[in-house]
């Protein structure tokens, strides 16, 4: 039974590139069993945009989210070396994303690593995804030396150190790992540890534990031992790499939701891309956006039907055994849908 829902959210849709219009059919058809409040506008980005009008990120696309401040957004396609910079990359600095919240958590026990309860927030408009970035050619060879500037600022550290421990406060979290690289790169990483030491100690030393970890330690302890964190806070592409490895402790890619949060709107996304491997053939699995829903509609007050959302799919997945080939199981995402939408339709 949909639950009648009086109130009304406008809110950006971008069903995105390669298994992202797959994905979205899907989570459209469980948000609407939900009676979930968004009303939608469409918006195409990615290469999508580019075959509508010449444009991986229309103007149109723009306006929508500067006017709704909210969007769900399946992945965009991003050319490799050449063609156009990453659409994701420029909706982050458009709209002043700075906070990357990416959680992971075992929704299917017995497998590797089992009870992971993990949250990465990553900052995401500064270091090395700036983008001041050029070639030197040298003797005919255009290619010769290949240079990049990464930039982290004091204010940049604190607003994403902030959002973190904040975070972490709301949730009850027990500590809060700083992740960095401060003994070679000592400016560019080295200004966001001394920053995250100083807010800690200043305003959360009583609140929850604190601790630094040089990253490539870090990327071994996940495996070895991810119990030993809890909230994992880092500067950008640590954080993207990172963020990939902890969706690897719960699953894979396709367990793995996000959400970009900043001053003027939040864009809600799979962690992973646009899957062109699969694309097409109906395999795809949806749960990484439906989780990605499901934080859109805790962010907009809509907790309640968050939780259930998960609960559907925990049970989905749990109870009714209905999993997709990447799951090891064998439903196609249509079949996916249908169970999620039924487990809904029955209260849970
Ligand atoms: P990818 O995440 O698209 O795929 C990596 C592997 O995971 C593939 O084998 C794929 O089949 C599998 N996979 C991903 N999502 C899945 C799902 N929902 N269900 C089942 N299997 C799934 O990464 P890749 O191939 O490196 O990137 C492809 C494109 O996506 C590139 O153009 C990249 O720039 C873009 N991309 C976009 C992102 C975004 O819009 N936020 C994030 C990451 C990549």
């Amino acid at each position: 039974m949909t639950i009648p829902n009086p109130h009304s959210i406008p809110a950006t849709l971008i069903p995105g590139d390669g298994i992202g219009p797959e994905i979205t059919d899907a989570t459209l058809q469980v948000l609407d069993a939900l009676g979930a409040p968004f009303v939608w506008e469409w918006q195409v980005a990615g290469a999508a945009g580019v075959a509508a009008c010449c444009d991986p990120l229309p103007q149109a696309c723009l306006d929508s989210i500067r006017k709704t401040k909210l969007a769900l957004k399946g992945p965009l396609e991003t050319p490799v070396s050449g063609g156009y910079r990453s659409s994701n990359v420029r909706l982050r600095e458009e709209f002043k994303l700075y906070a990357n919240l990416r959680p992971a958590r075992t929704i299917i026990p017995g497998g590797r690593f089992d009870n992971i309860d993990l949250v990465l927030v990553r900052e995401n408009n500064e270091g090395l995804y700036m983008g001041y970035e050029h070639f030197i050619p040298i003797d005919g060879d255009p290619h010769a030396v290949g240079m990049s500037t990464g930039i982290n600022t004091r204010q940049g550290c604190r607003r994403i150190c902030r959002f973190a421990f904040d975070y972490a406060v709301r949730k009850g979290r027990k500590k809060v790992t700083a992740v960095h690289k401060a003994n070679i790169m000592k400016a560019l990483t080295g200004i966001f540890l001394e920053t995250a030491r100083e807010i800690y100690a200043a305003e959360y030393q009583d609140k929850f534990a604190f601790e630094e970890i040089i990253v490539d330690a870090c990327a071994m302890k996940l495996v070895m031992n991810p119990w030993q964190f809890d909230m994992l806070v880092t500067t950008n592409l640590f954080g993207d790499i990172l963020s990939d490895e902890i969706a690897g402790l719960v699953g894979g890619l396709g367990m793995a939701p996000g959400a970009n949060i900043g001053e003027d709107a939040a864009i809600f996304e799979a962690v992973h891309g646009s899957a062109p491997d699969i694309a097409g053939k109906g395999i795809a699995n949806p749960i990484a956006l439906l989780l990605a829903a499901a934080m859109m509609l805790d962010h907009v007050g809509f907790v309640e039907l968050g939780d259930r959302l998960r609960q559907a799919i925990d049970a989905t997945l749990n109870i009714d055994k209905v999993r997709t080939g990447d799951l090891g199981g064998t439903a196609n995402t249509r079949e996916f849908t249908a169970a999620l939408v039924k487990r809904i339709q029955a209260g849970g």
